[in-house]
């Protein structure tokens, strides 16, 4: 049958809804040159052990290239009848170099080494890719936090005004997430050069190949040391699929204070025309889309990885049929973030902030209140004392209905003795960022420092 590869120990073939089952074309041809790359490599242990002669490994060389050339340019694609991509190809090879040749590539491999071998390799290529879309995102935050370098704004704990902070400070602060799940990615790569080929169906094979050669070939940098764990395994694919859902939840809590900002209510920043939409109904709407999708995506992707750990967390060692459930989650979590985010990087790259807004609401909410605090402790007040004054002084501001900047001398010795004029000189919004000049503070000069650490650490990942 074309592209079957079993069928001697059968009377008949399988039914029509046992194929429409099996069959898994429509997902995993995608990996058909990363198969083909396998298969070069794995000819090349075939003739290292004497099971292609010379003529043989050229031809058979040659013919896989021709293969992959015609894959390439679509002239050759998974037929209907095809089971899998790794059936598709063996009746594409022996089309270009005879059944006798293509006949003889699949001795000592199973396509349980074989697919678990692709999607490592598939995978190490994809994660590459979503690096650099991540990193694009990553520089529309630093070059945003650089064009704003200065402008404050009121920062939040629990949604609440809490202290004043930096526009640039806050958009870094959704950069490092993203700077670190580039980093898993690499940690990732390095488990993931680790190539399962030669474990055969699960315990190795018995023709003399050398699975070092082949991992060495693929552009590994080892074989398994294990051939059941090296077709039973899925761990590598789960946390690749975490890694996915990490950065899809990163870009929903981005999209999450876009859509907060961009309301009337808040009116701290606008989105780019080119990156929203308007409503079929309210002439006035602009619609945060990106933003909103990119909250859902995160829902669909971490439903990918959930999904593909109770797959995972039932099935006995080694090959199971279960475990070709693994490819769509991941190949959708691929495909869902090269759509996202390049979209999230135009949505954040093209946002106009309303810094005069953001300025006039970051003392509000008695904000500057720790100021108070940490004045009277450079003054030698115990905090726990300075706390409680600077608390009075919030409730004597709230009754009168004023802000913590309206204060004057004459309110001060009526709030606490610990008051001296001296305080009334902390409490701007300036003073208070340019005073958090530790390390990973809000100062300007420490953030300026900060979005030079960023780039140099992207360019050094
Ligand atoms: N298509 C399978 C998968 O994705 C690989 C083939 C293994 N099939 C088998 N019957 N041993 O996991």
């Amino acid at each position: 049958d074309a592209g079957r590869l079993w069928g001697g120990r059968f009377a008949g073939g399988p039914s029509d809804a046992m194929f429409a089952l099996s069959k898994s074309t429509q997902f995993d041809w995608r990996l058909a040159l990363h198969d083909i790359a396998g298969s070069r490599a794995h000819a090349r242990a075939l003739h290292d052990a004497g099971l292609l002669d010379d003529a043989q490994a050229v031809a058979m060389d040659e013919g896989l290239v021709e293969l992959a050339r015609r894959v390439s340019a679509g002239e050759f694609v998974a037929a209907e009848s095809d089971e899998d991509v790794h059936g598709a190809l063996e009746r594409g090879l022996k089309d270009v170099v005879g059944a006798d040749l293509g006949g003889r590539l699949r001795a000592g491999r199973s396509r349980n080494d074989q697919i678990a071998t692709l999607i490592r390799s598939y995978l190490r290529h994809e994660i590459r890719l979503i690096s650099e879309d991540v990193e694009g995102v990553i520089d529309a935050l630093a070059t945003q936090a650089e064009a704003n370098l200065g402008d404050v704004m009121p920062g939040r704990t629990h949604l609440q005004s809490a202290q004043p902070i930096l526009l640039s400070h806050h958009l870094l602060a959704h950069a490092w997430p993203l700077v670190r799940d580039i980093g898993r990615l690499r940690d990732l790569d390095a488990r993931l050069a680790v190539s399962p080929y030669g474990s055969a169906a699960l315990a190795g094979t018995s023709l003399g190949l050398d699975p070092q050669l082949v991992a060495r070939e693929l552009g590994f940098a080892d074989s398994v040391p294990n051939s059941i764990d090296g077709t039973a395994a899925r761990d590598l694919i789960a946390e690749a699929a975490f890694v996915l859902a990490q950065i899809g939840v990163d870009l929903s809590r981005l999209s999450e204070d876009v859509i907060l900002w961009c309301t009337a209510e808040f009116g701290f920043a606008k989105l780019d025309d080119a990156w929203s939409t308007g409503s079929s109904i309210m002439p006035q709407k602009k619609n945060p889309d990106v933003a909103e999708l990119a909250r859902g995506k995160a829902g669909r992707l971490i439903g990918n990885l959930t999904g593909l750990l109770a797959t995972l967390k039932g099935l006995p060692l080694a090959y199971n049929r279960d475990l070709q459930e693994d490819k769509e989650p991941i190949f959708d979590g691929l495909d869902q973030l090269h759509i996202l985010l390049p979209a999230v990087a135009g949505m954040v790259g093209t946002l106009t902030f309303d810094t005069e807004r953001m300025r006039e609401v970051a003392p509000k909410g008695f904000s500057l209140a720790t100021d108070v605090a940490d004045h009277l402790v450079r003054n030698a007040v115990p905090f726990a004392v300075a706390h409680e004054v600077a608390g009075e002084t919030v409730r004597y501001c709230e009754t009168r209905g004023i802000t913590l900047q309206d204060l004057t001398a004459d309110d001060l010795p009526s709030i606490s003795a610990h008051l001296d004029p001296t305080v009334l000189e902390v409490l701007t919004v300036d003073g208070s960022v340019a005073a958090r000049d530790g390390r990973g503070g809000t100062a300007p000069a420490r953030v300026a420092e900060q979005i030079v650490e960023l780039r140099s650490t992207v360019a050094g990942l």
